[in-house]
């Protein structure tokens, strides 16, 4: 008997479809923050959505987890829409989704001690166990982040930024989720602490089963955590491809710019690397053109890029761009 090859075919546990995020800041000025972005977080793994300031990322990550209503498009959980959730579905939805924010010293309450912070989901979501058994988990969580229990008494504002950002991570991780958008969890903290936090992050997804949407500026953080990286310019998805191809073979061209703007170690592959500047500063996305985003600073522009949105293709399995060159 020949042996078949066994096919995984990935389980999509969130997806946005088309989604859009305006803010309407007068009569005549629409703000497009997410403009038509579709993507999928599959069970178990972690993509990185990367980008500049302003892009869209952090309002991407805030319409997954139900913290703002689409203007238009859908979020999936477990292939459902979560706009058609009942109030109990909503309630579990808002417990197995979590995010972790950018700055640690403004997402937590100084007015609460960590015991606080980090039991008040549990006595929203879980309300069968007891202060006790909350009590407990509330330890055990800590000390799976590197803290202890002797912190449980102690304000947010005693900590360090690393330590913030912990208990942070722990108050994500006190409802028992599945899904967690860490967005740029480590850009506000000193360099010397980064790396211990994305490791911790990375130990806590394989001993948890977590799936992960990490948002970040560097490349270099998310070639590290991440699966797959999608690219996100102006409020719209460039492209999307699994990590090690999309450093190996990036191919739109804003892409290409930004992994050319990263550091590399060994000299001789900095002299052979080909810095790209992109010119000009990144538009503002209110009433943006009807066109591909990049258009006014791409080398390589065409009066068709000026003129149309370009579609995306899937130009290798997994690997999609939105550019009219390819
Ligand atoms: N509540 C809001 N009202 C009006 N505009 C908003 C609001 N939230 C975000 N924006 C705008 O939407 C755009 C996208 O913002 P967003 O915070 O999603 O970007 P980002 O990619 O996370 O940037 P950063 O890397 O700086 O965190 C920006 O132009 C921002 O000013
Ligand atoms: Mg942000």
């Amino acid at each position: 008997m020949s042996e078949e090859k066994k096919v995984v075919t990935p389980e999509p546990l969130i997806q946005a479809d088309d989604l859009c995020k305006f803010f309407q800041l007068s009569r005549k000025a629409t703000l497009k923050a997410v403009n038509h972005v579709t993507f999928n977080v599959n069970k178990g793994e972690t993509v990185g959505l990367v980008g500049e300031s302003g892009c869209g990322k952090s309002t991407t990550g805030r319409c997954l987890v139900n913290l703002y209503t689409p203007t238009s498009g859908h979020v999936y959980y477990k292939g459902r829409d979560i706009q058609t959730f009942s109030k109990e579905e909503r309630m579990k939805f808002h417990s197995d989704v979590q995010m972790i924010f950018q700055n640690p010293y403004a997402s937590l309450n100084p007015r609460m001690t960590v015991g606080e912070i980090v039991t008040e989901g549990m006595k929203l979501h879980h309300s069968k166990l007891s202060s006790a058994e909350c009590q407990q988990k509330a330890e055990a969580l800590l000390a799976r982040v590197g803290l202890n229990k002797e912190h449980m008494n102690r304000f947010s504002h005693e900590f360090s930024g690393g330590q913030r950002q912990r208990i942070g991570i722990a108050r994500a991780l006190s409802v028992d989720p599945e899904f967690i958008v860490c967005d740029e969890p480590i850009s506000a903290l000193d360099v010397s602490i980064q790396a211990q936090v994305i490791n911790m992050l990375k130990k806590l997804q394989q001993e948890l089963g977590l799936t992960y949407l990490f948002i970040a500026h560097d490349l270099s953080v998310v070639k590290y955590i991440s699966d797959r990286v999608i690219v996100m310019y102006l409020g719209t998805i460039v492209e999307e491809a699994p990590a090690d191809e999309l450093y190996a073979h990036p191919v739109h061209p804003y892409t290409q710019a930004l992994l050319s703007a990263i550091p590399v170690a060994d000299p001789r592959v900095t002299k052979a690397k080909k810095r790209i500047v992109i010119k000009g500063e990144i538009p503002s996305p209110i009433n943006p053109k009807e066109c591909c985003q990049f258009t006014d600073r791409c080398p390589y522009a065409t009066d068709r890029c000026r003129e149309e949105v370009p579609v995306r293709k899937e130009i290798e399995a997994g690997h999609f761009v939105s550019c009219h060159l390819h």
